[in-house]
Parts: structure tokens; C-alpha cells; sequence
């Protein structure tokens, strides 16, 4: 595995990948790598000839009360990892080689409704840095296919949203929640949380299924599910920051078109701040039976 920390080299390193017609799939991250990461690593070692990840703690998308200078910076202990998932090249580059005039001069890539829903509401300008930075990623590694986790559901879908309008010709592919035992989605920022709030922290997928669950009965009432489902997280011990029932496509409210459902929470227990997403499909088909049915 060869590690680049400058943009100009691992340009240069790549461009010989694909004169010699390899393919690349690109995984970005911002380390602390856990299985999550390295399932969408897997998917992309699959997908193409040559992987490449990077890890690079964004401070663009970080608020100024949010966890910048405590984010878990585990570098060593990815090498390994990455390296014994077969990966070929890591770019793990310093702030001054992504932003060399700082982040203030940085242009920035907008995407607009998506990002300003769920948590672009909540995180003021966070989605505006993940889309600049992953922009910037994507020009210097010029990847064929990226790969992103569906734990950051609202993340892919603008991501997704950004390369359809900027027309970038890449492959987006998404990959499913890589979750512990009890349900909780894995995530570098479960190491924050105490050993009583680990114990608390599943309740926030247990509520998303049962919201799934009612709905997939035929509750519809989702206002009163919704309500219900903070309330449920308020007595767990969280503070909601949202609970929303939404059309998995726009992530808008649900209508009559809606072919997919997605369930999509953040909460804060202490400090920390978790997400987490299931999805639910509307299928027409049994809809078709219970009218076939009824005749
Ligand atoms: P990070 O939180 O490190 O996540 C990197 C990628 O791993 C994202 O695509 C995320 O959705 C995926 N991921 C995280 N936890 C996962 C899990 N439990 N199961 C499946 N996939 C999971 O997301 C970011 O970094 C940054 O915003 C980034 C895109 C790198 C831009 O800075």
C-alpha cells in the first residue's frame, strides 16, 4: 500500500493506474476506521482494479462547538487495517494541502433543499463541507466509482444529488449500515460515549424499527409517530434532535408517489451526537393483492 499526504503525487501515481487502463474506486473517510469502513472498501475492491481511500479530518464540515480537535485520529492503526484489506493506495493529506489558503477563501459546492433539511438544518454549513471536500477529493483522485456508507443516509443523497448536477462521471454506490450486535450503527463517535450511554444508545435503531414497523402495518398517522418516537428517545435518556418520516428519494414529506420510505433520526446523549436511518419500501405489489383481494 503506498501513502500519499500531497495532492500533486497521488495525481501523478494515479494517472499511471489508469494510462495502464485500471479502474479506480474511490472510499473517502476521515479515519478511526471501523467495519463500517471497511465494508465499503470490500464493495469497492469489487467494483474495480485499484482502491483508493482517504482520511482526511474535514474541518469545513465541523460547526465551531463540534468535535474537530477531539475526533479520533487513529492513523497507524488504519494503515493496518486498510492494508490488510488489500487497499492499494491511501491519500491522507494535511489541512494545509486541501486548503492552502485556509478554509475562509475555500469556495464552496452548495447543495441546495437536500442539504438544508434533517441535519443541514441543525449543523449550519456542514453539508457545504462535506460537498466542497468530497469535490475536491474527487477531482484529485478522479475515481471511477465512489463508495458511501447508507449510515449517512441524507449525506448520499446529496452526494448523489451533486454529481448528477455538477455532471461528474462517477459512479456513486451506497452500502448498507454495518451495525454491533444490539443494532447500534458503528461509528467512530460511539467511542465517546460512556458505558451507561453505550447501554442506552440502541434504543435509537430499536425506535426506528418500531416507527418501520408500525408504518409497514398500515399506521399512517405520521405526525403522531413521529411525537410518539421523541418521546420514547426523551424517556431513553436522549435529547432528539429530529425524528422524520420521509420520501427516501427527496427526503421530503411522503406522498402518494412515494416509492420508498426513509425513517431518519439524530440524537444527542450527553454530548454526543448519534444518527441513525432505516428504509421501507411501499411495494405496489401487495397493495395490487389486498385490491385483488377485496373483489
Ligand atoms: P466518515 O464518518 O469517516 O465516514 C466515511 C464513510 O463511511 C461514509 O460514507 C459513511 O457513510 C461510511 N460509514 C460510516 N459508518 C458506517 C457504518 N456503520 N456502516 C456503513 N458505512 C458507514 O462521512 C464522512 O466520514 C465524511 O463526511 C466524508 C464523506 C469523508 C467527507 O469528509
Amino acid at each position: 500500500m503506498r501513502t500519499y499526504n500531497n495532492s500533486a503525487q497521488i495525481h501523478t501515481a494515479l494517472a499511471g493506474f489508469r494510462h495502464n487502463g485500471q479502474s479506480i474506486a474511490f472510499v473517502p473517510t476521515m479515519g478511526n476506521l471501523h467495519e463500517g469502513h471497511l465494508d465499503l472498501v470490500r464493495k469497492a475492491r469489487q467494483l474495480c482494479d485499484v482502491v483508493v481511500v482517504s482520511i482526511f479530518v474535514n474541518p469545513l464540515q465541523f460547526g465551531p462547538n463540534e468535535d474537530l480537535d477531539a475526533y479520533p485520529r487513529t492513523l497507524a492503526a488504519d494503515k493496518e487495517k486498510l492494508f490488510s484489506e488489500g487497499v492499494q493506495v491511501l491519500y491522507a493529506p494535511s489541512v494545509e494541502d486541501i486548503y492552502p489558503q485556509g478554509t475562509h477563501a475555500q469556495t464552496l459546492v452548495h447543495v441546495p433543499e437536500l442539504g438544508e433539511t434533517l441535519c443541514g438544518s441543525s449543523r449550519p454549513g456542514h453539508f457545504d463541507g462535506v460537498t466542497t471536500v468530497v469535490s475536491k477529493l474527487f477531482n484529485i483522485v478522479q475515481p471511477d466509482v465512489a463508495v458511501f456508507g447508507e449510515k449517512d443516509f441524507q449525506q448520499l443523497s446529496i452526494v448523489r444529488k451533486m454529481v448528477k448536477d455538477l455532471c461528474l462521471p462517477i459512479r456513486i454506490v451506497g452500502v448498507a449500515t454495518a451495525r454491533d450486535a444490539d443494532g447500534l450503527a458503528k461509528s467512530s463517535r460511539n467511542g465517546y460515549l460512556s458505558f451507561d450511554q453505550r447501554r442506552i444508545a440502541p434504543v435509537l435503531n430499536q425506535t426506528l424499527n418500531c416507527c418501520r414497523e408500525a408504518i409497514a402495518c398500515g399506521f399512517d398517522n405520521f405526525l403522531q409517530l413521529e411525537s410518539h418516537a421523541r418521546m420514547k428517545l426523551l424517556q431513553a435518556g436522549f435529547d432528539p434532535d429530529y425524528f422524520a418520516i420521509r420520501d427516501a428519494r427527496t427526503l421530503r414529506a411522503v406522498t402518494e408517489d412515494t416509492e420508498e420510505i426513509a425513517i431518519l433520526a439524530a440524537a444527542r446523549l450527553g454530548t454526543t451526537r448519534l444518527i441513525d436511518n432505516v428504509k421501507l419500501s411501499l411495494n405496489p405489489v401487495s397493495d395490487w393483492g389486498m385490491l385483488a383481494g377485496g373483489h
